[in-house]
């Protein structure tokens, strides 16, 4: 009887750890409170110590923000990093000519001496994380208008970092958590020496391109290697031919013994934004009227993109990495929505809300709190939704406004900063527009104008339509403006613009002011401004107000339930366990994918599924080292329940034991919502297998030197 008593005990705890598991981003100083335990229970052999302390060297100083918008970790004792593809992908285009296309034909330094240098690019290490609200929060009384709020924290923040003596290369970064209840501050060190070591070719580290991204099954090499370069002592220093590889204070060795599934797994690294504490009438307005609009816009761009690209192979190269921009999160909403509605998020968050009211019955100021955003959320939509309609028309996918807008800002410079500061601001602008016509075609820009500009006269509220755009007549009369502008501007045209520039500033200043691109996009803005924006923004305070207070209330009202905050691009753990998923009914995904499935998928001379000669090769031979599985097969790519978002991308997948297995990039199309509601059912992340990053290097590339800098372990078979 005992024993079945305790089975059953040890099943529930693993049926609540299934559930529980996966969920979550947590602070990696609050690991050893919160989390340990679990970690431990689901096959963690290391300490929440471990993975985050101060006084020695952990497992957070191999990991640093990357550029600051992706995330690397330290591979060996002489600071060489390892990050995706897409995160290298600007640098690596940087250095790339039609002779030397390193793109095309991939990299690979033969020595320290071949690294080359990415002016701008930093790695940035978190040396402490400290609790700092009640510093923070010192003053702030209840019932302070947010205003005088903000300034009293503003202010504590500003004390808070003087307190700090600092070197040139040390920051503290202090932001809010749990929409503004905690504040943490983040201690940094920013080496901004950072070269690139190597690449393969976009027919690996991209392969399948847009048509494989976000989905599963995936055969993508998204990796990329670069290395942190000191100066004197191991500190941080600018560009100097004197400087070292750094040597880090921890870095992760490489496990070659691979993964199975239900193996724990852990993520580490910068996530971005998520947004798990929503009320359902917010997740609803996403659902039913934000991410429709958005899709629509971006679909109806990417279609006129696609065709002209299929046409013309030099439109598709100037293209490619704007329409994998566009591309990316136009799928990733759909994917999103989609999710949001087979998982019931909206009802699933109703329930929890009225679990939330029952509870709080006799506190009448957490009971009005969601009625009261919800009638918000009401308030706000027309705005939010005229506000995203805009950005994607005007902001992002009109590629002739966009820029007006930016050349609105040499406008400004000159009118209220006067002729220094324009003159001082002139040689940006030129370099950014000398960059940005290399891939312009406005012959394609002015079909997306006529289009767009169409779908917001007809969309958007004729309130918030600017005069230029009204009374137009169909389709005919949309082009017929898109022709107009499109000839009489200076903007679409390089050698126009570039002379305009060259003027004197008085009269490149008036030509502009006078130029129907820049007309439009300036009357069009303050429109915007004066009409949505500014209520919007109003309205988003308060709604700002209101998350902050249902957050406290929610922590307070479930004492037992462990809460995480939301990512805030801020250093997180994630964990969770090797996994496959069922994607629709009757269909299984297992965990890994293999060489094999590259052949699979190859599509001689195709720009997404071409494979190089050197991997087929490699394949028919067999010659796959020390790096195959057990089944005799290369692995590619794997799956986990790890909780990531954009900016997870490069963060290290790692084992039981703190060694390295794999490389976040991706997550599965079915559960993007995990944004908004994450669910362990069909939410997985995608990372490339470790061996597959080394078979790459070593029997691909021949790269040898760099796997002998590497540690390369085999863990289970130590502990077996
Ligand atoms: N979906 C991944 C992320 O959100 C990869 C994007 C880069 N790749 C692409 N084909 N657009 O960033
Ligand atoms: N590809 C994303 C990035 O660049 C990571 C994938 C995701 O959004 O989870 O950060």
């Amino acid at each position: 009887m005992k024993i079945i008593r305790i089975s059953i005990t040890i099943v529930l705890i693993s049926i609540a750890n299934l559930l529980l598991a996966g969920n979550g981003m947590w602070l990696p100083l609050l690991l050893k409170a919160l989390n340990e335990g679990e970690m431990q229970s689901m096959g963690m052999k290391l300490s929440a110590e471990d993975i985050y302390s101060v006084n020695e060297g952990s497992l957070k100083d191999a990991i640093v923000h990357f550029g600051g918008f992706c995330t690397a970790e330290v591979i060996s004792d002489q600071g060489l990093l390892l990050t995706n593809h897409h995160c290298g992908y600007s640098q690596i285009q940087s250095h790339s000519t039609l002779e030397n296309n390193l793109l095309k034909e991939g990299f690979w330094a033969k020595s320290h001496t071949e690294e080359l240098t990415n002016p701008g690019l930093f790695a940035r290490f978190i040396t402490r994380i400290d609790d700092v609200t009640k510093k923070i929060l010192t003053g702030v009384e209840k019932g302070m208008a947010e205003k005088e709020r903000q300034s009293v924290i503003d202010k504590n923040i500003a004390a808070y970092k003087e307190t700090l003596r600092l070197k040139e290369y040390h920051d503290v970064i202090v932001r809010p958590f749990y929409h503004g209840n905690q504040y943490y501050a983040f201690q940094t060190v920013t080496f901004n020496d950072v070269r690139l070591v190597g690449t393969p070719p976009e027919s690996i580290g991209k392969f399948g391109a847009d048509t494989d991204n976000w989905v599963w099954p995936r055969h993508t090499g998204d990796f990329s290697l670069f290395r942190i370069y000191a100066g004197p002592n191991n500190e941080p220093a600018e560009y100097s031919e004197n400087n070292k590889p750094y040597k880090p204070k921890h870095f992760l060795p490489i496990s070659l013994d691979g993964v199975e599934e239900d193996d724990f797994t852990m993520v580490f690294g910068f996530p971005g934004r998520t947004n798990q504490y929503l009320p359902a009438s917010a997740v609803e307005q996403i659902v039913e009227t934000l991410n429709p609009a958005k899709i629509e816009i971006r679909e109806a761009a990417l279609a006129i993109l696609d065709e002209k690209m299929r046409a013309d192979e030099e439109v598709r190269i100037q293209y490619a990495s704007k329409f994998a921009r566009i591309a990316n999160y136009w799928k990733k909403w759909i994917g999103e929505s989609q999710g949001l509605v087979k998982t019931n998020a909206i009802d699933k968050k109703r329930k929890f809300e009225q679990e939330f009211s029952m509870k709080n019955e006799k506190i009448p100021s957490n009971v009005s709190l969601l009625p009261q955003m919800d009638k918000l959320y009401k308030d706000i939509e027309p705005y939010a939704f005229t506000r995203d309609y805009y950005s994607e028309v005007a902001s992002r996918n009109i590629e002739l406004l966009s820029v007006s807008s930016i050349l609105g800002r040499l406008v400004t410079r000159y009118e209220d900063n006067g002729l220094d500061a324009y003159k001082a601001f002139l040689p940006r602008i030129q370099g950014y527009l000398d960059g940005f016509y290399k891939n312009y075609r406005p012959e394609i820009d002015k079909e997306v104008f006529a289009t767009l500009t169409e779908m917001y006269a007809k969309n958007v509220n004729q309130m918030y339509v600017p005069d230029e755009l009204k009374s137009i007549n169909g389709r005919k009369g949309f082009t017929l403006l898109a022709n107009k502008i499109y000839s009489e501007s200076s903007i679409s045209d390089k050698d126009k613009m570039m002379a305009l520039l060259d003027m004197e500033p008085a009269k490149a200043i008036e030509k502009l002011k006078m130029d129907p691109a820049y007309m439009l996009s300036s009357s069009w803005g303050s429109l915007i401004d004066e009409k949505v924006n500014k209520p919007y923004n109003q309205y988003r305070s308060e709604l700002d107000e209101y998350q902050r207070k249902y957050m406290q209330a929610i922590i307070e009202t479930f004492p037992n339930k462990r809460f995480y905050p939301d990512a805030n691009s801020t250093m997180r753990v994630s964990y969770g366990q090797v996994n496959g998923y069922v994607p629709k009914d009757a269909v299984y995904y297992t965990p890994v994918t293999y060489l094999d499935g590259v052949i699979e998928k190859y599509v001689p001379g195709d720009y997404e599924f071409d494979v190089h000669p050197k991997l087929i090769e490699l394949y028919q031979s067999k010659d796959y080292g020390q790096y195959a599985d057990t089944n005799g097969k290369v692995p590619v790519c794997f799956l986990g329940s790890n909780h990531t978002t954009g900016g997870n991308s490069g963060s290290p997948a790692i084992d039981a034991y703190g060694n390295l297995i794999g490389l976040n990039f991706d997550r599965v199309w079915e559960g993007t919502m995990s944004d908004i509601n994450y669910d362990k059912s069909i939410c997985r992340n995608i990372m490339v297998d470790a061996r597959f990053v080394l078979f790459i290097i070593d029997k691909f590339a021949g790269a040898t030197h760099l796997i002998d800098e590497m540690e390369l372990v085999h863990p289970k078979n130590a502990s077996k």
